[in-house]
C-alpha cells in the first residue's frame, strides 16, 4: 500500500534518488535536510514498503503557498501518485489557512501542466527566460476554498 506522509529524515536518501531521476538539479541531501528544518516548508512523500516513489513540497509565505517541487519516479507514473501528493498539500493549506497556491512550470512540461489543471490550477501569466535554458515559465494559481 502506498502511504502519503510528511517528509522525515529516513526518506532523504530516496528523495535524492527521485530528484536526480526527475530533475538532476542538484537538490542534494543537504537541501532536503535544510527543508526538514525549514519552518515554512511542508513536504508530502509517497512511500511503499519504505521505498520513496515521489514527493511534493511547498513553502508557506505568509499565508500564500509556493510549490517547490512535485516529482514521481518514472517507474510509478500515471498511477495517481502526484495527484494524491497534491491533494495532501492542498489539505495542508486548508489546515494552515493558506489562501492560494502558486507555481511555475516549463512551457514544454505538458504532463505537469495537465496535472495542475486537473487539480484546479489556472494559468495566470508567463515569465520569459525564467529557466537556465531561457525557457519561459508558465505561472499557475489555485485559490483554496473549502470545496477545492
Ligand atoms: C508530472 C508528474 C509529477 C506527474 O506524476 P504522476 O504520478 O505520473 O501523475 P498522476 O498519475 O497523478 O496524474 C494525474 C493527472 O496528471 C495528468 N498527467 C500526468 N502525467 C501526464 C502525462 N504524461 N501526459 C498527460 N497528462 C499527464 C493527467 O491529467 C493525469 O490524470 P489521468 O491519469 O486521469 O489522465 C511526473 O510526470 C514527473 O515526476 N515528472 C518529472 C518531474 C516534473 O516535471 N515535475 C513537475 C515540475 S513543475
Amino acid at each position: 500500500m502506498i502511504e502519503y506522509v510528511p517528509m522525515q529524515r529516513q526518506h532523504i536518501e530516496g528523495l535524492v534518488e527521485v530528484e536526480k531521476q526527475c530533475f538532476n538539479s542538484g537538490f542534494a541531501e543537504k537541501t532536503f535536510e535544510k527543508e526538514l528544518e525549514n519552518k515554512i516548508a511542508a513536504y508530502t512523500v509517497a512511500v511503499e514498503n519504505g521505498k520513496v516513489l515521489g514527493y511534493g513540497g511547498l513553502w508557506n509565505m505568509c499565508g500564500v503557498a509556493d510549490i517547490m517541487d512535485v516529482a514521481v519516479h518514472s517507474d510509478y507514473r500515471r498511477m495517481g501518485i502526484a495527484q494524491r501528493i497534491l491533494e495532501k498539500l492542498i489539505e495542508h493549506c486548508k489546515n494552515e489557512k493558506i489562501s492560494e497556491i502558486n507555481l511555475e512550470v516549463r512551457t514544454s512540461n505538458f504532463a505537469a501542466q495537465s496535472l495542475y489543471k486537473k487539480m484546479g490550477f489556472e494559468v495566470v501569466g508567463q515569465r520569459p527566460n525564467y529557466y537556465e535554458n531561457r525557457e519561459t515559465a508558465i505561472l499557475m494559481k489555485k485559490i483554496i476554498t473549502e470545496e477545492s
